[in-house]
């Protein structure tokens, strides 16, 4: 009697997160945000100036970082040694510096280690850039996920023009490229496709289609 897991992943902005809390929800699955630990690590990194050369600082720093989701309503909340940091870990400071502090070998073994904990025993969704390929290659399902660049920044903008009301849809377009090329290149557990994954391409479709294209392939298993 083995858990359900289903893998999301992607490029920057291309509706991971919208898919897998909905799928989540509609499962009564656990929803992971995986690139919110990420982002708090960096956040952690940013407020105590921690140099990513630096292998003892960030030793020092993975041993002093505790995370913990508490999932109210299938929304993200995310705290960093105990403090809600779920809105300030959106803010472009913080989305300039992770994709550096993800690349880092020590940060990726310690969130996977997590990450796999997490779904150990119990019914998950978990969205991110490796789940299929690295934290969990036996996954029940895997779907890859990419959008035209410019509908995903164009989404991206929407959503967080209230909290970043001096943005610009070019500094959210140049940021979204720039994480996508930090992602794919780097030598950990780079961005790419697992074989196995489903390729879904959202730019024309709508939330609930996509919701019905997941629930369609998660039936096999269910
Ligand atoms: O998913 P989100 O865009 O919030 O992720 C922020 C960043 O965290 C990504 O750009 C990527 O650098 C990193 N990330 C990762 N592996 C994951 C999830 C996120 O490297 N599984």
């Amino acid at each position: 009697n083995k858990n359900i897991v289903v893998a999301i992943d992607g490029y920057s902005s291309c509706g991971k997160s919208t898919l897998a809390k909905a799928l989540a929800k509609k499962l009564h699955f656990i929803y992971v945000d995986s690139g919110a630990m990420y982002r708090a690590v960096a956040l952690y990194f940013l407020r105590n100036s921690i140099d990513v050369h630096n292998h003892e600082q960030i030793a020092e720093a993975l041993k002093n970082i505790h995370l913990n989701f508490h999932s109210r309503d299938y929304q993200t909340h995310i705290t960093l040694n105990g403090e809600e940091v779920s809105d300030e870990i959106r803010l472009m400071p913080v989305s300039e510096k992770v994709s550096e502090v993800s690349a880092i070998r020590e940060v990726r073994k310690e969130m996977v280690k997590q990450q796999q904990r997490m779904g150990d025993s119990k019914n998950i969704v978990m969205d991110g850039r490796d789940i299929g390929t690295t934290v969990f290659p036996n996954a029940s399902l895997k779907i890859f996920m990419t959008a035209d660049p410019k509908v995903r920044a164009e989404r991206r903008y929407k959503e967080i023009f209230d909290k970043n009301p001096d943005i610009t849809l070019e500094e959210v377009f140049e940021n979204i490229a720039h994480r996508d090329y930090q992602d794919t290149t780097r030598e950990e557990s780079p961005l790419v496709r697992a074989e196995d994954a489903i390729i879904l391409d959202n730019t024309n479709l709508t939330p609930e289609q996509q919701l019905e294209f997941a629930l369609e392939k998660i039936k096999p298993f269910m």
